[in-house]
């Protein structure tokens, strides 16, 4: 059955690859982030390809432009089957390099976005009577390494919220997905020389983004009362690493 699929950071890696992978399996996409130029170019190879697929811009710290996301696509497509609450940054560092504002971005765009897009969709979602959040943490939400204390601290508290809020939902289906390292353009904002160098090096057992995507896919395809509540995904390159 085609399902209204939402996805935040949907203009690059992972939420880009479940873009096109949930297309083109039937699915209706709505793309959400802040660059639009890249929404719209993919909105249009969706479209080329058959899929149906639609944007708007989006930034997920902003309760408000969340809201207004989710808004779009009900009016547009009538009902929201699921949200993937997918944007996330990761600017890390040593913490005695004191990236203050680096640490509110990871807080405001990792966790507040999550919490942003689990509201604006569960008033809908439970009106409806079913519905699924997925959300993406990490392996950073299963250990801790040294420089991503805050991005983990970030990914540990996205884990926490979806158990929570799996517990209690009875309509919805609650899903986290926590991906090792994965080629996309995280960490680009990396603004110290020598974590960027270390992060660089992670890359070389990084998964490509459609095993993500095909994660989602799954966890998406279940009968309605199969709910796959958790996933970790790595590269089996990973071996001996937690990330
Ligand atoms: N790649 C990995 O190794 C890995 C591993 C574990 C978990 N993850 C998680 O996977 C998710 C996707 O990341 P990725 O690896 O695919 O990296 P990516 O290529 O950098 O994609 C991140 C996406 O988030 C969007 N985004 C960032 N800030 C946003 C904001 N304020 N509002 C709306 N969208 C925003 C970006 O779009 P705009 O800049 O256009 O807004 C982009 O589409 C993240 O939550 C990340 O933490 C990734």
């Amino acid at each position: 059955m085609s399902k209204i699929i939402l996805i935040t950071g949907a203009s690059s890696g992972i939420g880009e690859a479940t873009a096109r992978v949930l297309a083109a399996n039937g699915h209706v996409v709505v793309l959400g982030a802040r660059r639009t130029e890249r929404l719209a170019q993919i909105t249009a190879e969706i479209r080329a390809n058959g899929g149906v697929a639609d944007y708007r811009a989006l930034d997920v710290a902003d309760r408000d432009d969340v809201k207004a996301f989710v808004a779009f696509a009900h009016e547009r497509f009538g009902r929201i089957d699921v949200i993937f609450n997918n944007a996330g940054v990761m600017p890390v560092s040593p913490m005695n390099a004191l990236k203050t504002d680096e640490w509110d971005r990871i807080i405001d765009i990792n966790i507040k976005g999550v919490l942003n897009g689990i509201a604006a969709v569960l008033p809908i979602m439970e009106a409806q009577g079913s519905g699924q959040v997925i959300n993406t943490a990490s392996t950073g939400a299963h250990a801790v390494g040294a420089q991503f204390g805050v991005y983990c601290a970030s990914k540990y508290a996205v884990r926490a919220i979806t158990e929570g809020l799996r517990q209690e939902m009875t309509s919805v289906r609650v899903t986290l997905i926590s991906p090792g390292v994965t080629e996309s353009e995280l960490g680009h904002d990396i603004s110290v020389d020598s974590t960027a160098t270390d992060v660089k090096q992670l890359r070389s057992i990084a998964l490509e983004t459609g095993a993500i995507a095909n994660a989602v896919l799954y966890a998406i395809s279940q009968p309605d009362d199969v709910d796959v509540n958790e996933m970790i995904v790595r590269s089996v390159r990973s071996a001996g690493h937690s990330f």
